[in-house]
C-alpha cells in the first residue's frame, strides 16, 4: 500500500517528510479574511495564550488571491504569513481550490457539478466544480502555481493542504464532461465492449452495449446495473484523485521540500472516495473527524476511525486535521461536547496515532453557513468554558511533546475493511436493502475496544503476517488474491473470523457461484444455499444461549474438520411483530410462522475449522453484543491476543512507542473512577504510577512507562 513515488502515505511517511511543527501540532482552520485587522491581532495574542502551533490558512481564499479573472493579489497572504511567523505559528497552507470564485461561475457556469437528474448545482456553496472539468482544472492549476511561486521559501509555510475534503459535495457528477470521462475510464479498465458486457453482466435485461459510446453514468431514474454502479464509484474516486494529483504535481515542482496532503473524511466507511487507495499519494495522511452527538458510543466510533487512519497510512503517525471543539451545526439537533469530552476526544486521537490536534475552526464565524459551528474561540470570547478547555488542552499537548513520531504498538488483530466492498454492497438490490457495510465491523471493533484490545483496521490487501487474529467482517466483495492471503494466514497458524455476507462477489460485483460464501467457502469448510434475513422484530436464539438478529442463512458444514460451535436453537425464533399488532407487539415465541425458522432451525450459526496451523471461524448470524463478546473472547484466547493493559471497564487503553520508550494512553469515558495497570509517570498530572494508577471519571492519563 506504500507509494513508490517518494510521496508514500505509508509507514515511512513520518520519517521521510518534515513534520510541520517540532512538537505535536495544535491549532485549526484559520480564516482571518473574514475578520477586521484588530480581531486578527487579537487572534495572535489568544493563539499564543492557548499554545497554538499550526494553523490551516487560506482554504477558502481563492477570491482573495485572485479577485478578478487573471488579476493576482498576494498582499493579504504575505501579511498573514509574516504575522503568523512573528508569532511563532506554523502554516499549513491550503490551495484555495475548494472555493470557486463567483466570477469563475459567471464565466464558466458549465463547471458546476450535475446531480443524478442532470441538474447543475447552484453556485454559492463550496467545491462547486465537476472533478473531470478541464476548464476548472486550467483555472485551478493557474492559481495554485501563482500562489506556490509567490510563497515559496516563506519560513511560515510548512506544508500544503490541497483544496478541502475533495468530494465533499462534488463527489458524483453526471454532467456531459463526466459522462465522457466515465466512458473513457470504462474503456481503459475493460479494454473491449465484450469484456465490459461480461464484467457488468449486461446480458441481464438485454442491456448489452455495442459500443463504448453507449455507456453513461448511472444517472436518472432507473434500476442500474450493480457492476456499472460500482465502477462509477471507482471512476468518481479516481476523478477526484486526479484533481489532487495535478495540484500536487505543481506544488512538488515549485516547493519540493514541502509535504503535501489533503484532508480525508475517514469515518466508518465506505467513504465518498477510496482513501486507502489514495493514501500513497499523500506525504502525511490527514483526517477530519466529527462525532455524532447523540451516539452514546461516539468515543468508540472515534477509535474506529483512528484505527482506520492508521491502517490507511501504513502505521502513521497521521494528522487529525479537523474536529469540533463543541457542537457541529449540520445535525438536526446539535449538542455541545460535555465538560472534559473535547479533551478526551483529542487525546484519544493521539492515542490512535495522530501527531496533531486540529480543529475546524479557530474563531467561530458570525456569518455564513456555519455561523453556529463551534470553534476553539467561541462567540462568547476567551472568557468561556470552551476556551478555558482549549488552553488546558494546549498545555497537555506541550506536556506530551515527546510522543511525537512514536507509533501505536501492540495491534495483533487486523480487521479487513474496504470501501470497494461497501460500495459494492450498496450497488444494486441485495437480500437486505438497507446497506450498512460497517455495522458488523463496528460491532466487533466495539467488543474489542471494550476489552482494551488494539486493532488495526486495514485495507483488504494489507500484509497479514504481523497479526494473530484476522477479522473479515461482512467483506461483501473480495478479490481472489485477498481471499487467498486470508487462507495463507490461517494455514500459517493465524486465527480467522469471517462473518456473514463476506466474499459473495468478485471485483466486478459478480456473484461467486457454487455456494456461499463463495471466496471463503473452502477455507471455512461450509456451504450456504440461501440467505434468510430477519425483520427488525425478529430474533433467534442459538444453542449457546446467544441471541442473533438481522441475519440467518441456510448453511452446512461440508468438511470433516468443520465443527459447529453454535446452531440455531429449534424453536428459538421470536417475532415480536410490528408494534400495535396482535398482543400489542408482545413477543411470540415459537418461530416465524414457518417462513424463516423452517429454513434455519437447528442449522449452523457459528463454526470453526482447523486449517494448517491455524483455524477459520465462520459467524453466519448477527450476534447481539453479549454473545459477540463471548465469541470474541474465545477467539482472543485461541490466538493469544492480550489487551494493551489491564484496566477497569470504560477506560480506553492504547500504547504508543518509539525506540526504548513507551507511553500508555488511558482515557476514562465513564462516570465512575477507573484504574489501569502501568508503572511510570503520568505526563499530564505528574503523578507517579506504581503497578496501577487511578483515572478519574472522565479523566485522561498518559503514562511514560518505566
Ligand atoms: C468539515 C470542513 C470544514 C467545516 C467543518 C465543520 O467537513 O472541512 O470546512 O465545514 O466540516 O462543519
Ligand atoms: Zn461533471
Amino acid at each position: 500500500m506504500h507509494g513508490s513515488d517518494g510521496g508514500g502515505g505509508g509507514a515511512g511517511a513520518g520519517s521521510r517528510v518534515a513534520w510541520p511543527t517540532d512538537g505535536l501540532s495544535f491549532g485549526g482552520d484559520y480564516s482571518p479574511e473574514q475578520w477586521p485587522w484588530e480581531v486578527v491581532l487579537d487572534d495572535m495574542r489568544l493563539m499564543r495564550e492557548a499554545g497554538v502551533t499550526l494553523v490551516t490558512l487560506g482554504v477558502f481564499s481563492w477570491v482573495v488571491h485572485e479577485p478578478r479573472e487573471g488579476v493576482f493579489d498576494f498582499t493579504w497572504i504575505d501579511r498573514m504569513l509574516d504575522l503568523l511567523h512573528e508569532n511563532g505559528i506554523a502554516v499549513d497552507l491550503a490551495t484555495p481550490t475548494a472555493a470557486v470564485p463567483m466570477w469563475l461561475h459567471r464565466l464558466h457556469p458549465e463547471i458546476l457539478p450535475h446531480d443524478e437528474l442532470g441538474h447543475p448545482l447552484a453556485p454559492g456553496g463550496r467545491l462547486g466544480f465537476c472533478p473531470s472539468s478541464p476548464t476548472f482544472r486550467r483555472f485551478a492549476l493557474r492559481i495554485v502555481e501563482a500562489l506556490a511561486e509567490h510563497v515559496a521559501g516563506h519560513p511560515a509555510v510548512r506544508m500544503w493542504h490541497v483544496g478541502n475534503e475533495l468530494g465533499g459535495g462534488n463527489a458524483r457528477c453526471h454532467c456531459p464532461v463526466s459522462n465522457e470521462a466515465f466512458r473513457r475510464w470504462v474503456e481503459a479498465r475493460h479494454g473491449s465492449v465484450d469484456a465490459l458486457n461480461t464484467a457488468w453482466g449486461m446480458a441481464f435485461w438485454g442491456n448489452s452495449y455495442s459500443s463504448f459510446d453507449e455507456v453513461t453514468t448511472p444517472s436518472g431514474v432507473t434500476a442500474h446495473n450493480p457492476g456499472q454502479l460500482l465502477d462509477y464509484e471507482r471512476f468518481s474516486s479516481d476523478a477526484l484523485l486526479e484533481c489532487y494529483r495535478t495540484e500536487k504535481a505543481v506544488l512538488k515542482r515549485v516547493t519540493p521540500e514541502l509535504p503535501v496532503t489533503t484532508n480525508f473524511m475517514v469515518g466508518l466507511g465506505p467513504d465518498v472516495v477510496d482513501y486507502a487507495r489514495w493514501a500513497p499519494e499523500v506525504d502525511i495522511a490527514a483526517n477530519d473527524h466529527y462525532t455524532y452527538g447523540p451516539d452514546p458510543l461516539r468515543h468508540q466510533e472515534l477509535a474506529f476511525s483512528g484505527d482506520r487512519m492508521r491502517g490507511i497510512s501504513g502505521g502513521g503517525p497521521w494528522m487529525l486535521m479537523e474536529h469540533a471543539a463543541g457542537a457541529a451545526s449540520w445535525h438536526p439537533i446539535n449538542q455541545p461536547k460535555a465538560p472534559g469530552e473535547m479533551i478526551r476526544h483529542a487525546i484519544a486521537h493521539l492515542a490512535r496515532g495522530s501527531d496533531s490536534v486540529m480543529f475546524f475552526q479557530w474563531r467561530a464565524s458570525r456569518s455564513g453557513t456555519e455561523q453556529f459551528h463551534s470553534a476553539m474561540l467561541p462567540h462568547a470570547g476567551p472568557s468561556s468554558r470552551r476556551f478555558a478547555e482549549i488552553t488546558r488542552l494546549g498545555r497537555h499537548l506541550e506536556a506530551l511533546r515527546e510522543v511525537r513520531g512514536s507509533v501505536v504498538v501492540g495491534a495483533r488483530v487486523a480487521l479487513l475493511h474496504d470501501d470497494e466492498a461497501g460500495w459494492a454492497l450498496k450497488s444494486g438490490l441485495k437480500p437486505i436493502n438497507r446497506p450498512d457495510y460497517a455495522a458488523t465491523a463496528r460491532a466487533i471493533h466495539t467488543a474489542l475496544f471494550e476489552r482494551g484490545v488494539t486493532v488495526d483496521v486495514v485495507p483488504a490487501w494489507h500484509p497479514l503476517e504481523a497479526y494473530d487474529l484476522v477479522v473479515v467482517p461482512g467483506l461483501f466483495l473480495v478479490s481472489d488474491a485477498d481471499a487467498d492471503a486470508v487462507r495463507r494466514f490461517a494455514e500459517a497458524g493465524g486465527t480467522v473470523l469471517v462473518t456473514w455476507f463476506s466474499g459473495i462477489v468478485d471485483v466486478s460485483n459478480t456473484v461467486r457461484t457454487g455456494g456461499y460464501p463463495g471466496a471463503f467457502r473452502e477455507l471455512l469448510g461450509v456451504r450456504g444455499e440461501e440467505f434468510s434475513p430477519l425483520t427488525d422484530e425478529q430474533t433467534i436464539e442459538l444453542s449457546t444461549g446467544w441471541r442473533a438478529r438481522r441475519w440467518a442463512e441456510v448453511v452446512s458444514p461440508v468438511d470433516a474438520g468443520t465443527e459447529v460451535i453454535a446452531s440455531y436453537r429449534v424453536g428459538g425464533a421470536v417475532d415480536s411483530g410490528p408494534p400495535g399488532e396482535g398482543a400489542g407487539g408482545a413477543a411470540v415465541p415459537g418461530g416465524f410462522g414457518g417462513v424463516v425458522a423452517d429454513g434455519v432451525d437447528g442449522g449452523l450459526a457459528v463454526s470453526r475449522r482447523p486449517v494448517g496451523a491455524g483455524a477459520a471461524w465462520y459467524l453466519a448470524s448477527d450476534l447481539e453484543p453479549e454473545g459477540l463478546g463471548e465469541l470474541l473472547e474465545r477467539l482472543l484466547d485461541e490466538s493469544g491476543v492480550r489487551p494493551a493493559a489491564a484496566a477497569s471497564a470504560g477506560v480506553e487503553v492504547v500504547r504508543r512507542a518509539a525506540g526504548e520508550s513507551s507511553w500508555l494512553f488511558a482515557i476514562n469515558h465513564g462516570v465512575v473512577e477507573g484504574w489501569v495497570e502501568a508503572t511510570g509517570v503520568d505526563l499530564l498530572s505528574g503523578t507517579a504510577w506504581e503497578g496501577r494508577g487511578v483515572v478519574p471519571a472522565g479523566g485522561v492519563a498518559v503514562v511514560r512507562e518505566e
